[in-house]
């Protein structure tokens, strides 16, 4: 949400900074902005839209010699939040002498009270925004040590942020800071990028550093310093990372949700890679932290997440109760600190997050700390503020997911998951037989997505023939029912096609007073235990005058006669059809967006990583 670069060295500070938001844009892409330092003085480019916008703007307004010449700066691409998405309102921000600029991603809750002591002072506000007060009040403080100046006001600072500060009166140096909102610095040769992430950062250097909350770092071409809000010197070792420039491109897809998809074959292989245990007949998660004794003492899991990844711990509830004879729930983790939670130490509480970053799944890992839970991550990116709050967990090694929506994270961590529950589940259930059992069906995933991703063609032809519709509810029983769900989001969110996702049976009790003559059903009724409810379902539907679009088995003709059109999926065990049913809802969601000319990788009003409450 937001995207931040800081770049010094001896490049050319625009290019960089433009070719690093790039990188970001899918972190929001309402607005972007540029500020440079020339010979004393600070220059700002700004646009709304696109960075795009940003870059042709630059190069209408600046001389062609700025772009050599410069070689500091720092950029932001914005998803707002305090006030439209205008030139003005767009990042840099600058102080009341127009000497400091900054960029910053969070909220600074206490911006109102800030301001008007600021205007009581004589400061003159251009923008709605919270970040432009926070420009200010380091404008107030300084006096000629912009890292002291950045210390105090950062010491009145209610809210998170990820900043960076640049000053004309300091040329050859960055000052940045994280509370909250992460950032990341990386370290090069005679060159240091300051960002929020580090795809921005993978093109010139692999040597990372990652702030922690409450860290402030001045950052010159060749030395970074790290210290607490004391001025205390911290140390934070420097990490390599663990994928490279090709991973964070498109690689000749159209879209990286395409490209994404895609690689779910690969993804998934490297998810499971090395955690199956055909010997035991279990799994291997040794970032669980856990003996098998200790999970004996677990009665109850408790999933939390967001969005996609609250679907997944969905598909994670029934797995965990199904194979392991294990309490488990999930709960919406932006619910989760509001509504005292009754979780205690023999619970296992498993924060679901791609990026790592979402504030209420963070406040949610916090939370469950507090009350001695027994908590883990199950986090995509390396090194996030999840992973390391709670500092066991398993990675899903699905590498960068860029497009907004996602797609490998959430196969990844059903994946994930399903070796969870047969690691819990050997413990308490199976016998060695039927864990190797359940494992050779969890290492069957990646062949059984590689074949669906083969009917993306076909996908794309039955699509075309839902891709003018505005409505459409998708249906599923058992671990297909949030499968459902996640098909209905994943086509609201690219296409904005009206989407809702329900337990089949759950229709007949209101939502059926919508389906009209023709009104899409997508129907989930692979040959698992249920199905034949779900066919009857489905026949409630017809006869309703709904059309109706069947994910089925291979070769089931039973459930094929009932549908108006079918995508066919691998026959294989009912959690693990989870896997491959969503891929065909993605190929899906995605073809109809296509269809319709929807902007897939950065859908309206959305952005990557959610950091706001
Ligand atoms: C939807 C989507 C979001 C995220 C949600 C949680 O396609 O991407 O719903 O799943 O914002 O994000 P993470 O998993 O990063 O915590």
């Amino acid at each position: 949400m937001c995207g931040i670069v800081g770049y010094i060295g001896k490049a050319s500070a625009p290019s960089v900074l433009i070719s690093g938001l790039r990188r970001l844009e899918y972190r929001g892409y309402d607005s972007a902005g540029m500020a440079i330092l020339e010979d004393g003085s600070i220059v700002v480019s700004k646009a709304p839209g696109k960075v795009s916008a940003l870059n042709d703007k630059a190069h209408a307004d600046w001389p062609a010699e700025r772009f050599v010449k410069s070689s500091t700066g720092i950029a932001h691409t914005r998803w707002a939040t305090h006030g439209p998405p205008t030139e003005v309102n767009a990042h840099p921000h600058l102080d009341e002498s127009g000497d400091i600029a900054l960029v910053h991603n969070g909220i600074i809750e206490n911006y109102r009270s800030l301001r008007t002591r600021m205007e009581a002072k004589g400061h003159h506000f251009y923008s709605e925004t919270d970040t432009e007060v926070l420009a200010h009040l380091i404008g107030d403080r300084y006096q000629g040590d912009l890292f002291q100046a950045v210390c105090d006001a950062l010491s009145q600072v209610e809210g998170t942020f990820g900043i960076a500060v640049i000053s004309a009166k300091e040329p050859g140096k960055i000052i940045t800071a994280r509370r909250g909102s992460p950032i990341v610095i990386g370290v090069g040769e005679g060159e240091t990028i300051v960002a929020s992430d580090a795809s921005a950062i993978i093109a010139h250097t692999r040597q990372v550093i990652y702030l922690e909350d409450n860290d402030i770092a001045v950052v010159t071409a060749d030395h970074v310093d790290i210290r607490d809000l004391h001025q205390i010197p911290v140390a934070r070792e420097v990490s390599e990372l663990g994928f490279d420039a090709a991973a964070a491109e498109k690689g000749g897809f159209a879209h990286f949700m395409l490209k994404e998809i895609h690689e779910q074959p690969d993804s998934l292989r490297n998810a499971i890679r090395g955690r199956l245990d055909f010997n035991l007949g279990s799994s291997v998660l040794s970032g669980m932290g856990t003996s098998q004794r200790d999970l004996a003492e677990i009665q109850r899991v408790v999933f939390v997440g967001c969005g996609t990844s609250l679907h997944a711990g969905l598909v994670g509830e029934y797995a965990i109760e199904d194979m392991a004879d294990l309490h488990a729930e999930v709960q919406q983790a932006a619910e989760f600190r509001y509504r005292n939670p009754i979780i205690g130490s023999r619970d296992l509480v498993v924060a679901i997050s791609q990026s790592g970053e979402t504030a209420d799944t963070l406040a949610a890992v916090r939370e469950a700390n507090q009350k001695g839970a027994f908590v883990m991550g199950l986090c995509n990116v390396v090194g996030s503020t999840i992973a390391r709050e709670t500092g066991r967990g398993v990675y899903l090694h699905a590498g960068p997911e860029i497009s907004v929506a996602s797609t490998k994270a959430f196969t990844c961590q059903v994946a994930v998951m399903l070796m969870m529950a047969l690691k819990l589940g050997r413990g308490r259930r199976f016998s060695r037989d039927e864990g190797m059992k359940f494992a050779r069906a969890i290492e069957s995933i990646p062949e059984l997505v590689q074949k669906v991703i083969e009917r993306s063609d076909s996908i794309a032809a039955i699509a075309a023939k839902y891709a003018n519709d505005e409505h459409a509810f998708f249906i599923g029983r058992g671990p297909l029912y949030p499968v459902a769900l996640e098909g209905a989001l994943k086509l609201k969110e690219i296409s904005y096609i009206h989407a809702e996702g329900y337990h089949a049976a759950e229709l007949k009790h209101g939502p059926i007073a919508l389906l009209q003559e023709g009104t899409p059903v997508i129907a989930l009724a692979n040959d698992i235990p249920g199905k034949d409810k779900t066919l009857g379902n489905v026949e409630e539907c017809r006869a309703r005058g709904a059309r109706i679009l069947g994910i089925v088995t291979e070769g089931d003709h039973e459930a094929m006669e009932a549908m108006d059109d079918v995508i066919e999926i691998p026959a294989c065990h009912p959690l693990v059809s989870t896997i491959p049913t969503v891929v065909a809802l993605q190929l899906l969601a995605y073809h109809i967006a296509n269809a319709r000319g929807c902007e897939i990788d950065q859908p309206r009003n959305l952005a990557k990583s959610v950091t706001v409450e």
